[in-house]
């Protein structure tokens, strides 16, 4: 068997459930016999590092977490699944002065500070863990950068979309030395992933 690493949260959740797991347990590790892989359940930006040093053989993880942390692995495959967007957003009744520095609370600093320095922005990036949103709703910052699917969450928050600053998805990605070692079992899932999320 393979291993694997995926993402704890709204993408694991969706692939395990494309793959028919629809009930996982407590268990960190566990099989898909009809998959040949077993799973190792991991937090979203640790899934790059578990395949870089090789303890999982391939992960899937959301193009935000390749953007946001370097690493050397090869993105073998973009899926339909995880599609989204990362944007800023602000309270409805924002107007930006550019004379003041901009505060912008993230999980995703590197992309906001990149995205920001690209328009010569004057920012300062207030780094969180997650609910950015109450950043924008207290005050605490001007503005977010946070991942949007539906829309929901900043609606039911009074915040609006400013500007998008990139389109993101779920990808494959493969450890260097896995690939060149067990390329038949990798590329055997891979076809499986690809058979389940662009079903013919
Ligand atoms: C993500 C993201 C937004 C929300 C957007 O958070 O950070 O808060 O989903 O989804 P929506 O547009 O469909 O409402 P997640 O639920 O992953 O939790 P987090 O805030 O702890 O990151």
């Amino acid at each position: 068997m393979i291993k694997i690493a995926l993402p704890k949260g709204r993408l694991g959740q969706k692939i395990l459930s494309l793959f028919g797991v629809n009930n996982i347990s407590r268990k960190l590790i566990f099989n898909l016999p009809d998959f040949n892989i077993s799973c190792l359940w991991v937090k979203p930006f640790d899934v790059p590092v578990y395949v870089e040093l090789g303890t999982a053989d391939a992960g899937i993880v959301g193009s935000d977490v390749l953007m946001e942390r370097d690493c050397d692995v090869y993105e073998l495959l973009s899926m339909n699944a995880g599609k989204c967007r990362i944007s800023v957003a602000a309270p409805d009744n924002f107007s930006d002065d550019a004379d003041n520095v901009l505060k912008v609370a993230t999980e995703l600093p590197k992309i906001a500070s990149d995205y920001f320095a690209s328009l010569g922005r004057m920012v300062d990036i207030i780094p969180l863990r997650g609910s950015t949103e109450l950043a924008a709703i207290t005050g605490l910052a001007h503005v977010i950068v946070d991942i949007v699917e539906t829309g929901e969450t900043l609606r039911a928050n009074n915040l609006r979309e400013i500007a998008k600053i990139t389109d993101i998805s779920g990808k494959v990605i493969v450890n260097k030395s896995a690939y060149k070692f067990k390329r038949s079992e990798i590329d055997t899932f891979i076809r499986k992933v690809h058979e389940i999320i662009y079903p013919l």
